[in-house]
This record gives structure tokens, C-alpha cells and sequence, in this order.
């Protein structure tokens, strides 16, 4: 239940009286943000005593009688204009002239109430304005979670990229002092190191932009019918020399091949990260095992692993950007940690998911279910 601050100004005691009879008995239901609105109701009787009170304690609602003994409505209006209150202004007045509602909405009001009115056009009206504040205020909060979100984004990334410049700044420096002795194969050792960490670095920020442009939509997509077996060879062809220098055995199992709906981009991004990451964490001598099926309408994508594992509670987490698990079996990985958290983005464009199952020490399954875009 809400409550929403109400100010009426007129001179007339019977208004005042008779608004805030009909106010605070009201209750206003708006099912689509899901809430109950309540009124309290505090009055003037100028627009001097006005000004006052929307100094000290601005309501939402502001109802203002234009016509008023000391200064006018419209004048309250323009006086408060600078301190750019977030208030709903509706003007009650007797001379609903379009002059008077052009300055009036000129000064930030929200809607006009000609006198006389009837309590259900009192009551219209509040039920237009409320639902006007709950949408404004809604956007605002959303639009404050966005920066902060984007903000944390940002912030991750800043301390991402800067540990491998702090590496190779590292590294450089030994090689320019020469403090690493006289053997040049030490320091080509640590050139090797830097270039390394660069190629690092420029996967990360190739990596950032397709996540970008993926979750901002800017990406151009190319709907078409793909075949999903077709990008899974070509996913095992791009690690098959990594995975054969460390005698990893990757096998497909797609019965017959498997089509849909997709832009093939997508489906290549997500079959590189996974094959990938069944790949980099797995052990010398393991094996990867892609299934590929259609039930339905909807392809599941299985990729199972013989590698390191996760427990329970790191399965949660990669799924979210740049999280890696930091352990003696990782270290010496490189990664962005935002293979999984685009897989995962790409998957919910289809309607879809991916989930995780596995076991330390023994191995990992990914899970994929795509339908039709
Ligand atoms: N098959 C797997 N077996 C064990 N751990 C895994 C597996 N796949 C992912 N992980 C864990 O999840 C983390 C996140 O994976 P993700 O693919 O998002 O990032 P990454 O592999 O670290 O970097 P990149 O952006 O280069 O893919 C990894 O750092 C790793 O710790
Ligand atoms: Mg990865």
C-alpha cells in the first residue's frame, strides 16, 4: 500500500473540506505496477501559506486553485519552478481558458481541473495523475539500478584489464633495466610473457564487444535455418590442435543433422565457449563428448567434460560476468570470465537456458536448450 501526499489550495473552505473527504476515503487499484494508493491530504488557503508548506515538505499531489486571493496559482508555480520539485501539479480553476492551461502546463502542471467538478472527476483525475507518478517514479528507480549496474560493470572491467598491464608493465621494466642477469633467454622467456598477456587482453576486449553488442541488441542479426551440426565440428575444428597437443579426444553424437531457427553467429559463440571451456579445463588424456538433439522444437545442447569439476556452490556463480574460480588447477588458465555469462545471454534470446551439473575432480556437463528464433 502507498500513500500519497496530497496538497489542495483554494480559498473556499467547502473545497478544501469537500476534497479531503473524498481523499481520504479513496483507495485507487492500478493491477499493472501491482499497487494500493492511499491519500493524506494537507490544505492551504493561499497561495503565500502554499509556498510555505511546498517549501518545507512538497507533497506528490499538488491540486491548485488559480484563482486565489494573494498571489495566484500560476505564480506558486512559477516561484517553485527552480527548486524543481518532484510533484504532479493539476490546476483547479473556474476560467478553464486555454491561455490559463497553456501557462499552467508552461510551468509544469500535469493536468487541469475545471469547477465546478463532480467527486468522479475529482476521483478521474487522481487516478490519472497516480498512475502517471507510479510509471515516472518506476522509471526513475529503474533507471537508477541501470547506472549502478553499469557502474559495477565498469568498475570490474577497469580492474580487469588493468592486471595484465600491471603484468606486462612488470615484465618490461625487468627487460629495460636489465635486473634479470645476462642470459637473453630469460629475457626473451618474459617477452614471451607479455605477449601472452596481450593476447589476453585483446580476447577480453573482443569477448566485452560481443557481449555488448549482444545484451544492447546493436548487433545486426541474421535469422536463418542453421545447421547446429555444422557449428559444433566447426567449434571442435577451432580446438581440436589445442586439445590434441594435451591428447584430449573430442566426439560428436548428432544422430541425424540437427536444425533451426538462429543467427548462426550466436550459435558459433556459443558452441566456441563451451567447447573451449571443456577443453582448457580438462585433464591430459580426457575426453569431450558433444550430443546434440532436437525433442519438440526445442535443441539441447550437451557438452560433457573429464576435466577439473566445480563444487556446488561455484556452479552458481559462472554464469554471471567475469566470474572465474580461483584455484591451484586455474591459475595458470587465461580467461575472461565471460564465456558463460554470453552463452547464458545468448541462450535466454531463444527462449532457453544452460544449466551446469558437476563433480570435482571428475568432470562437467553443460546444458543448452535453444528454440527457434
Ligand atoms: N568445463 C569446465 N570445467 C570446470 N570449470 C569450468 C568449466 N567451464 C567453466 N569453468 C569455470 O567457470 C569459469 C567461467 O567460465 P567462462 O567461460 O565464463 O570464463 P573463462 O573460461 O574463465 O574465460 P573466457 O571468457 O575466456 O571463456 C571459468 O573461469 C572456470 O573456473
Ligand atoms: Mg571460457
Amino acid at each position: 500500500m502507498d500513500t500519497i501526499k496530497v496538497l489542495v489550495v483554494d480559498d473556499e473552505l467547502g473545497i478544501r473540506a469537500s476534497i479531503s473527504r473524498i481523499l481520504t476515503r479513496l483507495t485507487i487499484v492500478i493491477p499493472e505496477h501491482d499497487s494500493e494508493v492511499n491519500f493524506e491530504v494537507e490544505t492551504a488557503e493561499t497561495g503565500e501559506q502554499a509556498l510555505e508548506m511546498l517549501r518545507a515538505a512538497p507533497p506528490n499531489i499538488l491540486l491548485l486553485d488559480n484563482k486565489l486571493p494573494g498571489i495566484s496559482g500560476i505564480e506558486v508555480l512559477e516561484e517553485v519552478e527552480p527548486l524543481n520539485l518532484d510533484m504532479h501539479t493539476v490546476i483547479i480553476t473556474a476560467y478553464a481558458s486555454i491561455e490559463t492551461a497553456v501557462r499552467a502546463t508552461k510551468r509544469g502542471a500535469y493536468d487541469m481541473l475545471p469547477k465546478p467538478f463532480t467527486p468522479a472527476e475529482l476521483k478521474g483525475v487522481l487516478e490519472k495523475v497516480t498512475r502517471h507518478l507510479l510509471v515516472s517514479r518506476r522509471a526513475k528507480e529503474l533507471a537508477a539500478e541501470k547506472r549502478k549496474v553499469r557502474f559495477q560493470f565498469i568498475s570490474v572491467l577497469a580492474h580487469e584489464l588493468k592486471a595484465p598491464i600491471n603484468a606486462i608493465e612488470g615484465y618490461l621494466r625487468i627487460v629495460k633495466d636489465k635486473s634479470a642477469g645476462d642470459k637473453p633467454e630469460v629475457y626473451e622467456e618474459l617477452m614471451e610473457r607479455c605477449l601472452v598477456r596481450t593476447e589476453y587482453m585483446r580476447k577480453m576486449i573482443s569477448d566485452l564487444l560481443d557481449l555488448t553488442r549482444i545484451e544492447s541488441g546493436e548487433r545486426a542479426r541474421k535469422v536463418e535455418t542453421c545447421n547446429v551440426t555444422e557449428a559444433a565440428q566447426e567449434a571442435i575444428h577451432t580446438f581440436a590442435p589445442e586439445a590434441t597437443k594435451r591428447d584430449i579426444v573430442i566426439e560428436l553424437h548428432a544422430d541425424k543433422p540437427v536444425e533451426m531457427k538462429a543467427d548462426r553467429t550466436e550459435l558459433d559463440i556459443v558452441f566456441n565457449n563451451l567447447v573451449s571451456n571443456a577443453v582448457k579445463y580438462n585433464r591430459e588424456n580426457g575426453r569431450v563428448d558433444i550430443y546434440l538433439t532436437r525433442d519438440n522444437g526445442t535443441v539441447i545442447i550437451t557438452v560433457k567434460d573429464t576435466g577439473i569439476g566445480m563444487e556446488e556452490d561455484e556452479c552458481k556463480r559462472i554464469f554471471h560476468d567475469f566470474v572465474r574460480i580461483k584455484n591451484e588447477k586455474t591459475t595458470r588458465i587465461l580467461g575472461s570470465g565471460l564465456g558463460l555469462a554470453t552463452v547464458k545471454k545468448i541462450a535466454l534470446i531463444y527462449n532457453g537456458d544452460v544449466s551446469v551439473t558437476s563433480e570435482k575432480d571428475k568432470g562437467t556437463t553443460f546444458t543448452v536448450t535453444l528454440r527457434d528464433n
